[in-house]
């Protein structure tokens, strides 16, 4: 039979992140290239105890559950976001199958297939695919270190009046750059004046490499939910283990409660068993103290690698020293494409994800983001070598 896609799918690309991930499988491969947490610090002994907890509570614990999901775990959940200034009550959060979910069911409900999604350059690769697959333009506003320029954004928004900004404040993916104060302020208050929403994609806000640095949400920065612009999400997938697929969003109640008529259809509702594990973590277990733990561990592998690289002397390779999340984001020579620097990289056993992935249009192909959260040590050394020898002959060649 000759399948015809929907066009809407026909033009989809595959994540090269998640393409790369298959060709590192191999033991000897050293992968710098996805996003992934360091396996030796998940609090496997707390997630233990919080399932044997939840099984032995009974075999309602295996019963269908609420869309908008297990509701002790939006309390907890509440009361965290509210330590953090964002004030909600469990209508106005809806729990989803991690925040990739949340990111592709507002965007569903808030966008037409043909209108416009202004993000960051560079941006999240997988909003990339979210927005490709509901027949959205993506434009992208230039930034800098301070995060989005808003001048640049203002130019965009008065060209191509698009629907919603997507944006990722605080340790962007890929670049993990910081906005400013001041540019959150600038954008969000041009967002409200543009009637635009904005999707704050924060799953790496809490892993900061020192305690003192604190940056105020877009979302504590509007200060309501009932009829506001932003629509916060977040994860327990950095902070705890992505296995367990859960994320949030918080924002208005009939925009979630719109998320949740879009998630019934989508899948009734995301694992009530692993909602009732974490609600039970949160109970027994320091979460808090256990991200001040990654962080600090994450901390030091950044800077283990940011040394070894400094170390090599290269030349017209540079990077900014990230104050948190999971990457690296390196500018390499000009003229150099990081695509096919990447095919010379994975023969010699280390990969990387190309920056071209992240950009929606005109990339940058001379960058690279390198994650320095899942491996450590000799691991790290040898990956770094690996990419310097690679990059080294690839020049020479070039
Ligand atoms: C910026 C950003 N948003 C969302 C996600 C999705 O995370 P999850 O679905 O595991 O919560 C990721 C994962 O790496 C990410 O980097």
């Amino acid at each position: 039979m000759n399948y015809r896609f929907s066009s809407r799918v026909s033009q989809l690309k595959s994540s090269a992140v998640r393409d790369i991930l298959k060709l590192t499988q191999g033991k000897d491969m050293i992968s710098f290239a996805g996003g992934l947490p360091a396996e030796e610090l998940f609090p496997v002994q707390a997630i233990r105890e919080a399932a044997d907890h939840v099984f032995t509570a009974g075999t309602g614990a295996l019963q269908y559950g609420l869309t908008e999901g297990y509701m002790p775990l939006r309390e907890q959940l509440c009361e965290r976001m509210a330590a953090k200034q964002m004030h909600v009550n469990p209508e106005q959060m809806i729990l989803t199958t991690g925040s990739q979910q949340a990111i592709d069911l507002l965007v569903g409900v808030l966008t037409e297939p043909g209108d416009t999604v202004l993000v960051e350059k560079p941006t999240y690769l997988a909003s990339l695919q979210v927005f490709a697959l509901h027949g959205l333009k993506v434009i992208a506003a230039e930034s800098d270190e301070d995060g989005i320029i808003p001048e640049d954004a203002e130019r965009l928004i008065r060209e191509h009046r698009p629907k919603l900004l997507y944006a990722v404040p605080t340790f962007g993916n890929p670049t993990g750059r910081v906005w400013s104060v001041e540019r959150r302020k600038k954008l969000l208050a041009l967002c409200k004046q543009n009637e635009m929403p904005i999707i704050e994609d924060d799953p790496y806000g809490d892993i900061t490499f020192d305690e003192c640095d604190q940056y105020p949400t877009l979302f504590s920065l509007e200060g309501q939910a009932e009829r506001g612009a932003v629509f916060y999400t977040s994860t327990f997938s950095k902070t705890v283990a992505p296995a367990l697929r859960s994320g949030w969003a918080i924002g208005d109640s009939s925009v979630i409660g719109m998320v949740a008529k879009v998630k019934q259809a989508a899948d009734l509702h995301s694992s009530a068993i692993d909602q009732q594990i974490l609600s039970q973590l949160l109970k027994g277990f320091d979460l808090d103290g256990h991200i001040r733990l990654i962080s600090k561990s994450y901390g030091e592998r950044m800077i283990e690698m940011h040394e070894l690289l400094k170390r090599q002397g290269l030349q017209d390779v540079s990077w900014v020293k990230p104050k948190g999340g999971m990457f690296l984001w390196l500018e390499l020579p000009d003229g150099l494409d990081a695509e096919a620097l990447l095919r010379c990289a994975v023969q010699k056993g280390v990969a990387f994800v190309p920056g071209s992935s992240f950009y929606a249009e005109h990339p940058q192909r001379n960058t690279a983001r390198l994650n320095y959260t899942y491996n450590t040590g000799a691991r790290t050394k040898q990956g770094v070598e690996r990419f310097v020898e690679a990059l080294g002959e690839f020049t020479a060649r070039s």
